[in-house]
């Protein structure tokens, strides 16, 4: 039997969570208000709410768990990729408490812990875990991959963005209308009263795989100029049409590469992984495209979307299992 605590703290969420051979116990995210009136994550903000945060969130993980420090098996925690300040915090904590409790210390790239959150027990659902190879279209705030896994420990990057994140792409457009941090769900539930088809941008072309995002934020952001200039209510008038077109070129840009790649390689087992993966309309239209092109479609649990830590838990199971742990003088890092 293996007990693994896992801890998150690599953007703006603490978060613990206690994973027992696979099935989870507890996930706790103590998130953090403080950024919204600022329209983005304030990094020294960010450090220091982890610092308050992290004790009781992880006494909080294990009380929940019904389990006892002195149980665990390993500290799974998050490495990187992240902001400094914030993964300091993780790595100081999960360093001393693997040391005072004897046990061994599991690092974890935050990104693969996206995906292999898919393969989360939950003791009172089923959750279907997709079969091996899949293809995963992971999107979140800082990363847009298309990664190709062939067990829980292998995988490959077959495609990524040259600039911007898809997360980074609505959170920018976000902004520019006005909107709170983090943009993405806010344009998410203004989409659902717009109208998808009312406002075209263009898509950008990039060879290969690759994804790019930064030309649509900025062609979404002069268009708005020149509209505003003529009529200064535009952005008020159209924000559910606004929204909806957006976010529809967002998903037709992700869904155009993760088909191209389906076709590549054959594999037919899809999944999304990543806090875009919780937006409704990537959600649907990956569930359309899945039917039209006999694909398993795997999209996971809404609070396994952002970031947690029974993704990093779990990630650490798999490496634990493995013999993957890491040595006392491991030092977290911003880029993977
Ligand atoms: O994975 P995540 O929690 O953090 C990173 O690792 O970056 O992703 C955060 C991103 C943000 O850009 C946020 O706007 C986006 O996920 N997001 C969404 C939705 N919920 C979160 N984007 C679109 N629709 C949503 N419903
Ligand atoms: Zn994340």
């Amino acid at each position: 039997m293996a007990i693994i605590l896992g801890i998150e703290a690599s953007c703006d969420d603490t978060s613990a969570a206690v994973i027992r051979d696979g099935l989870i116990l507890s996930n706790v995210i103590a998130n953090q208000d403080v950024h919204k009136t600022y329209g983005g994550v304030i990094p020294e903000l960010a450090s220091r709410a982890h610092q308050q945060n992290i004790i009781p969130v992880v006494h909080r993980a294990l009380e929940l768990a019904q389990i006892d420090k002195k149980e665990l098996s390993a500290i799974a925690f998050t490495k990187g990729p992240g902001l400094m300040g914030s993964l300091l915090v993780g790595v100081s904590f999960a360093k001393g408490l693997a040391q005072s409790l004897n046990i061994p210390l599991v690092e974890v790239n935050h990104l693969q812990g996206h995906i292999l959150a898919h393969f989360i027990d939950d003791p009172v659902k089923e959750l279907p875990h997709p079969r091996f190879p899949f293809l995963c279209l992971l999107v979140s705030g800082g990363h847009t991959q298309l990664v190709a896994l062939q067990d829980p420990l292998s995988f490959e990057i077959i495609g990524q963005t040259i600039d911007d994140a898809a997360g980074e792409a609505f959170d920018k457009c976000a902004k520019v209308m006005g909107l709170l941090y983090p943009g993405g769900p806010v344009i998410d539930k203004l989409a659902k009263e717009g109208n998808p088809l009312a406002f075209t941008f263009t898509k950008p072309k990039v060879g290969g795989l690759n994804y790019s995002f930064s030309g649509l934020k900025t062609s979404f952001l002069y268009f708005l100029k020149d509209e505003v200039a003529k009529n200064l209510d535009f952005i008020e008038k159209n924000k559910a049409d606004l929204c909806a077109s957006l976010q529809h070129t967002i998903i037709s840009i992700l869904l155009e590469n993760l088909i191209k790649a389906s076709k590549e390689t054959g594999i037919k087992e899809i999944a999304a992984a990543g806090g875009v993966s919780a937006n409704s309309g990537l959600r649907k239209a990956l569930i359309t495209e899945g039917k039209k092109r006999g694909w398993n479609v795997y999209i996971p649990e809404f609070r396994f979307t952002t970031d947690n830590a029974a993704m990093i838990a779990i990630t650490g199971y798999f490496k634990f299992l493995d013999g993957q742990t890491s040595a006392l003088d491991v030092t977290p890092v911003t880029r993977i």
